[in-house]
């Protein structure tokens, strides 16, 4: 369990941090290619019509946008109000809710698919584990989960993202497999790709994309 107060005071810094950076987010990360391609992927595979969780979903661009304009009844929940105005004006078929991923619950009713790009990293390696059985437990069986981290070796580490201060956790590609896999998913494939965000002084970063389907063996 994560004590109230510390639980707070991640979330309101990075409420303020997002609110702050807004549509600039998409101006330092204008190619999404990762993202792009892991959503085309999932359209293959989703029944018509399918409901999907987009967890973290920031402006909304390109995931659920695409997704809702393919058919899909998409949710996305962020913890910033201004990407949810954002999201609200990108994607106006799907739906946005201002919720903690940490609150993810039944009430939002199952899913055929849950997508987390550059979200979950946003918590601590103590919290995520229980975040991903959380999904796990949300989804249809046979569901498929899309996770996306940056590969490092990192716990609530502090960064200066964009200007703003945040926390940030990470892991190298196989410790993050043997999380997602120990939460109950069956990984179909990890892609890694290699990215320079926009702004000078910005190093690159490698993304590492799983693909995952609800293991229900
Ligand atoms: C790096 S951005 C990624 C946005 C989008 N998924 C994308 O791939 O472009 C991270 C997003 O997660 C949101 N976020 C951070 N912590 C969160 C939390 N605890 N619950 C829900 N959303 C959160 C931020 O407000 C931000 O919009």
């Amino acid at each position: 369990m994560i004590p109230n107060a510390t639980r707070a005071m991640r979330q309101s810094m990075h409420a303020v941090a997002f609110d702050k950076i807004g549509d600039r987010y998409d101006e330092a990360f204008p190619n999404k290619e990762g993202q792009e391609a892991a959503t085309e992927w999932l359209i293959d595979r989703l029944p018509p019509g399918g409901r999907v969780l987009d967890v973290g979903c920031g402006t909304g661009a390109p995931t659920a946008r695409r997704l809702s304009e393919a058919g899909f009844e998409v949710t996305g929940i962020d913890i910033s109000e201004v990407m949810l105005e954002l999201a609200r004006r990108n994607a106006p078929r799907a739906t946005f809710l201002r919720l903690d991923m940490v609150d993810v619950d039944e009430s939002l009713g199952t899913f055929d698919a849950i997508v987390g790009f550059f979200s979950v990293l946003m918590l601590s390696r103590m919290e995520i584990p229980m975040l991903l059985r959380r999904f796990r437990d949300l989804l249809v069986p046979g569901g498929i989960f899309l996770l996306s981290m940056v590969e490092e070796d990192l716990d609530e580490a502090p960064v200066a993202f964009l200007g703003h201060p945040v926390r940030v956790s990470a892991y190298p590609r196989g410790v993050l497999g043997s999380t997602v896999a120990r939460a109950g998913f069956e990984i179909l494939d990890l892609r890694a790709v290699a990215y320079t965000p926009v702004p000078l002084g910005a190093w690159p970063e490698i993304q590492l994309f799983l693909y995952c389907r609800r293991d229900d063996h």
